[in-house]
């Protein structure tokens, strides 16, 4: 693994900025991928954020996530297909096995894996080159050893070993700083981005202490890339 590179970002307060780190992470994943691949397939493809930002002629898209909403603001047109689909469950898989893919993204989206090994055998199963990014337990790191709670992620090592049982790849650990005005942007910017995933990692009381006592004006985030 590389060492943990730092990016730092102002917050500025528009919706769209709810998505920044997601929307550089994406970018990193398009940006490093240079075969240009022609069926691409995208696990949690949301609204399509890696989809928006391909710039090369491709044969086929296929995004994959298990929210409707999602999927609604997705771009379409008569080569990119949607499709409902739980990375968890095995049956998706016995679906896309059908299909070929020259390259697999899944961008923010894999640390929600119930089962991370069972889904990355599963992928790995596709037999595509691979470009992912998953977010891993150093993500709020201040935020959450100051409320004194661990994190719902996977520490960056774990998700690591996970990937090497299936996949001969390069691993690269980026942290991104995300700077604001006050702290209620910051716990405005946790419950907007989707970055918990929809966890309420708090209760009331918690939420309190913790706008109190946190002690800086930045959110830290980790993120594993792997690709081959
Ligand atoms: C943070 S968003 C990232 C979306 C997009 N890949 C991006 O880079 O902006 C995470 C996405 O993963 C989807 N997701 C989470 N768990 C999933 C699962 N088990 N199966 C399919 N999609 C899932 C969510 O619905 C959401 O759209």
């Amino acid at each position: 693994m590389k060492a943990v590179q730092k990016e730092f970002s102002r917050f500025a307060d528009t919706y769209a900025h709810y998505n920044i780190i997601q929307n550089r992470v994406a970018q990193k994943l398009v940006d490093e991928c240079k075969d240009r691949p022609q069926r691409i397939l995208d696990l949690g493809c949301g609204s399509g954020t890696i989809a928006k930002k391909i710039a090369w002629p491709y044969e086929k898209f296929t995004g994959v996530d298990f929210s409707s909403q999602m999927l609604e603001l997705h771009p379409k047109d008569d080569k990119i297909v949607c499709r409902m689909g739980d990375f968890n469950e095995e049956t998706l898989f016995e679906e896309l096995v059908n299909d070929e893919y020259d390259r697999i993204f899944s961008a923010s989206s894999l640390q929600w894996a119930v089962d991370l090994d069972k889904t990355l055998y599963q992928i790995s199963q596709l037999n595509a080159p691979i470009s992912l990014a998953i977010f891993t337990s150093n993500t709020f790191k201040t935020l959450l050893e100051t409320a004194g709670i661990s994190s719902p992620l996977r520490c960056a090592d774990e998700v690591s070993y996970l990937l090497g049982q299936y996949f001969r790849l390069e691993t690269e650990l980026v942290e991104y700083e995300l700077e604001f005005e006050s702290i209620e942007e910051i716990f405005a910017y946790i419950k907007k981005s989707g970055v918990s995933g929809g966890r309420n990692l708090l209760g009331y009381t918690q939420m309190k202490a913790l706008m109190k006592n946190y002690p800086t004006k930045s959110l830290s985030f980790e993120v594993l890339f792997a690709r081959n």
